[in-house]
C-alpha cells in the first residue's frame, strides 16, 4: 500500500475514535463514568511481612486471607479506632493461586477517613476499578472502622 493511503487510513480511523469517544463522554452516563476509572489514590501498597493473618474466609474456590499489623489489632481489642496509616488487607487466592490484594488503608483520624485500592499480583493498580463502590459497601461498618471481619480481628489470638 502507499505511504500516503496508508497514513490517509489511520487519520480516518483516528478521527472517527475521537467523534466516537466524544459521542460517548458527552452521553448521561458521563457522572457514572467518570468518577469510575479512579486509577492511582492515595492508598499504598501494604507492607505485607509487617502483617499478620488474622482470619480466613473461604468459599467456594475463593480463599482470602485478611492482614493487619498488630497495633491495629491491639486498637480493635481496646475499642480504639486504629492509627491513620493502617492497611486491612483482603488477600484473595483463586484456586490456591493469588489473584489480587484488596486493600483498605484509613487516611486519618475520622471515623469515614478510609479509601480502597485493587492491586494486582505484580503491585499494579487495577486502572478502571470503582473503587468508590468498595468505600459505599464497606461504609456500612462505619461503626466497625469499615470492617466485615470485626468479629475475626477482635477475637484473634
Ligand atoms: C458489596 C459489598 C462490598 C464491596 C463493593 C467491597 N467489599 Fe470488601 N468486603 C466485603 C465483605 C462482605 C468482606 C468480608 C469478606 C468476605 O465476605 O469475602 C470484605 C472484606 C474486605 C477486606 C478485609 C477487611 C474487612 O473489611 O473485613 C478488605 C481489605 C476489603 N474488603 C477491601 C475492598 C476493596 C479494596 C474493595 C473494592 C475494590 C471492596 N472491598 C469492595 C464487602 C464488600
Amino acid at each position: 500500500m502507499p505511504r500516503k493511503t496508508f497514513a490517509g487510513l489511520a487519520c480516518a480511523v483516528a478521527v472517527g475514535s475521537v467523534v466516537f469517544a466524544a459521542g460517548y463522554f458527552s452521553g448521561p452516563a458521563i457522572n457514572e463514568i467518570t468518577p469510575a476509572t479512579a486509577a492511582e489514590n492515595a492508598v499504598t501498597f501494604p507492607p505485607l511481612d509487617q502483617l499478620v493473618h488474622y482470619t480466613t474466609v473461604r468459599r467456594g474456590v475463593t480463599r482470602e486471607h485478611m492482614l493487619t499489623n498488630p497495633e491495629a489489632l491491639a486498637a480493635i481489642k481496646a475499642g480504639q479506632p486504629v492509627a491513620a496509616g493502617t492497611h486491612m488487607v483482603l488477600v484473595d487466592y483463586q484456586s490456591d493461586v493469588l489473584h489480587r490484594y484488596l486493600v483498605a488503608q484509613k487516611m486519618g483520624v475520622g471515623s469515614s477517613d478510609w479509601a480502597y485500592q485493587w492491586f494486582w499480583p505484580d503491585k499494579s493498580i487495577k486502572a478502571d476499578e470503582n473503587v468508590a463502590q468498595c468505600y459505599s459497601c464497606h461504609r456500612s461498618r462505619e461503626d466497625r472502622q469499615f470492617m466485615f471481619t470485626f468479629t475475626d480481628a477482635l477475637s484473634f489470638k
